[in-house]
């Protein structure tokens, strides 16, 4: 991985990785690691944008996301990164130490053509490898990070390894979506979380529109059952509140259908894809045992938008799932894609693990729809579908 290089080099603070430019609704978060508290703005075609709280700066963090217009960085496709160390936060005269300034290039998802996109799934706390996989297929519009990319949220070690896997891949130069896995909803700094990755005002569900893609991206949260031993006390209540988490993105999808016409039907909104981390539509899992009826709900309102296809990670397997794993109603009216596995010649839907490989998926939005093949750390592509 490159080093982000000042382009002052005051040596006051530094990046610690190359920033990540995440899609989060109608505009990007651009997140920001530093080496030391700092406090941070972005500059965009001369408009300058702040981590602030309520308009007072942000001194006492080394992470930051800032969000900016979508159209606008698109258009501008350049950015400036400051930052500014400010070791005493007093009442009056402060004195930030000198800005370091750091300038990045940006190539936007295209308008229209050809649009292709790479996945990778369930890291667990790699990155070499991952972004090796990633980069071994060449060149792509946009990175999809879908969750497990920390092996836990326990460590800010393990919660930083989406900002250096984004990073290794994007430079810092092109966009990222991320989705929040069940291993992330783990640890000591998992309520923290949300410090450390895009949301939609702090929600980890939400949808992005960038060139003719429309997404909508869902957290299931935990794989198991709330009421599971491993998160504390069945009977009084454990770390894990989920049910209400999944019943408010019921309320979300139906909304969304409600005003169809500002989000999946758009203008210029050609493929629609859903992302989340677990394949809810696999029935036979224990989370899903528990609460058939809510996933049934969102399979009848991912069915009412028309979209292309649920893209998946968490079984560290890869390929389309068997519409025999779903038995309810509605029925899917759209493919579930599984798209990691951590051997380079893993068999359709088997997994295994083998330290030093990797598949990921290569996703191409075309006329004809949305096609995917597997590819992996060498960038060889697996022939099977
Ligand atoms: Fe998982």
């Amino acid at each position: 991985m490159t080093t982000p290089t000042p382009i002052n080099a005051v040596e006051t603070t530094s990046l610690l990785c190359h920033p990540g430019v995440f899609l989060i609704e109608k505009d990007y978060e651009i997140i920001l690691l530093c080496d030391k508290p700092a406090m941070a703005s972005v500059i965009i075609d001369g408009r300058t944008f702040t981590d602030n709280v309520n308009g007072v700066m942000r001194t006492d963090t080394d992470v930051h996301k800032i969000k900016v217009p979508m159209a606008l960085l698109d258009k501008a496709k350049a950015y400036r990164v400051h930052l500014s160390p400010l070791a005493d936060h007093c009442n009056y005269y402060p004195k930030p130490e000198p800005t370091e300034a750091y300038e990045y290039d940006f190539i936007p998802i295209p308008e229209t053509g050809e649009i292709k996109a790479y996945v990778l799934a369930d890291t667990h706390g790699q990155v070499t490898v991952p972004a090796e996989t990633a980069l071994a297929h060449g060149r792509f519009d946009f990175l999809i990070l879908l969750g497990d990319i920390g092996d836990s949220a326990a460590t800010k070690d393990q919660v930083t390894t989406l900002h250096r896997l984004t990073a290794a891949i994007t430079g810092g130069n092109f966009p990222t979506v991320y989705i929040r896995g069940n291993h992330d909803t783990r640890g000591y700094m998992a309520e923290h979380l949300h410090k450390y990755i895009p949301t939609r005002d702090g929600k980890t569900y939400y949808t992005f529109h960038a060139g003719p893609i429309w997404g909508v991206v869902l957290d299931c949260g935990e794989d198991k059952p709330d009421t599971n031993i491993e998160y504390g006390l069945p009977e009084t209540g454990g770390v894990a509140n989920f049910l209400p988490f999944r019943e408010a993105q019921t309320d979300y999808l139906r909304d969304l259908i409600a005003n169809a016409n500002a989000a999946y039907n758009a203008d210029g909104v050609t493929h629609r894809i859903a992302l989340c981390h677990i394949n809810f539509t696999y029935t036979n899992r224990p989370f899903n045992d528990k609460n058939p009826a809510l996933y049934e709900k969102w399979i009848g309102c991912l069915n009412e938008m028309g979209i292309d296809m649920l893209v998946c990670g968490h079984e560290h397997r890869v390929g389309l799932q068997p519409e025999s794993y779903f038995h309810g109603d509605p029925t899917p009216a759209f493919g579930t894609l599984l798209t990691s596995a951590h051997r380079d010649h893993p068999e359709p839907l088997r997994g295994g693990h083998k330290p030093g490989e990797f598949t990921g998926t290569s996703l191409t939005f075309g006329e004809d729809g949305l096609t995917y093949v597997f590819t992996n750390h060498k960038g060889e592509e697996l022939d099977f579908k």
